[in-house]
């Protein structure tokens, strides 16, 4: 399938701020996720989220996971960069951002996730959302319209191991499949050759990438609080697809 269609101190002040949040207020929220979710339905086609930092393995498992239950992939980050491919005007908009490691404009890839979300495929199918919500304000604006997904699973994986997963990987731009040097090598000398480089795939941007992530995350798991599954995703991809299946299984049983 192709990519466009699959698709220190730091830490203590978000503990900080997460704590200045638990308060009544935080408590009359807590839940709304789940009640929405409920609310939108828990039978019919699956909505399931993924998130994580950069290079925690999002791209990867949603290989398998639209293999196995066959839902629609959307990923903000391959629905951009079909639009900078294409030289379109949201395309060219995203592009600094996206090189720099830094968010692209919520008017920018607010609309074109609903609309995916929204097509006649991804609402008899079944989805998964991949890279989205990435702020408060993206999550409010799918749940003003009525997507809210039934889970949202968070992979963990530690910073240090993260830039590693970053400046190794690769990906074959003739089947979209995601590839790294030491960790999942390309199957042949030939797949080898045509493999490509991201460009924001450095060091340098993926700290940024990752201090982008570090200052949202906890405002976007309130947003979701009753429907996180967190999954240790620094262990082998097999190992992490088994707690990703039971999961989603686990929905539907
Ligand atoms: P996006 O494309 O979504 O990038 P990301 O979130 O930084 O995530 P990655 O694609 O880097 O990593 P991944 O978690 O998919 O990991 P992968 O499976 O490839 O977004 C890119 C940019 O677009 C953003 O920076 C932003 O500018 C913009 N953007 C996107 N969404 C946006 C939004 N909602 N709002 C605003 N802007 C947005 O794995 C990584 C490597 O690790 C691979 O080489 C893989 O082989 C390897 N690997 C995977 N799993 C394992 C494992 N278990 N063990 C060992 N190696 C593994």
């Amino acid at each position: 399938m192709p990519a466009a269609a699959r698709g220190g101190a730091r830490r203590g002040a978000r503990g900080a701020a997460r704590g200045a949040a638990r308060g009544p207020a935080r408590g009359a929220a807590r839940g709304a996720a789940a009640a929405a979710a409920a609310a939108a339905g828990g039978g019919g086609p699956l909505r399931v989220a993924i998130a994580g930092p950069p290079a925690s393995g999002k791209g990867t498992q949603c290989e398998t996971i639209i293999d196995a239950f066959q839902l629609v992939h959307v990923s903000a980050g391959d629905l951009l960069r079909a639009e900078v491919a294409g030289n379109t005007p949201n395309g060219v908009r995203a592009k600094g951002f996206m090189d720099a490691g830094k968010l692209v404009p919520n008017e920018v890839v607010v609309d074109i996730v609903k609309d995916r979300l929204e097509g006649d495929d991804a609402r008899s199918a079944g989805w998964l959302l991949d890279g989205y919500p990435r702020s408060k304000e993206q999550a409010d604006a799918i749940t003003e319209a009525g997507i809210v997904p039934e889970t949202f699973m968070l992979l963990e994986v530690p910073d240090d191991v993260l830039i590693d997963r970053v400046v190794g990987r690769r990906m074959d731009p003739e089947t979209g499949k995601i590839y790294h040097l030491t960790f999942n090598p390309p199957p042949t000398e030939e797949v080898a050759e045509r493999c490509t480089q991201r460009s924001d795939d450095t060091e340098e941007k993926a700290r940024t990438r990752l201090e982008v992530y570090h200052t949202n995350i906890d405002a976007i798991l309130d947003s979701y609080d009753g429907i996180i599954h967190k999954i240790d995703g620094n262990r082998a991809r097999e190992a992490v697809f088994a707690d990703i299946d039971s999961h989603i299984k686990g929905l539907r049983s």
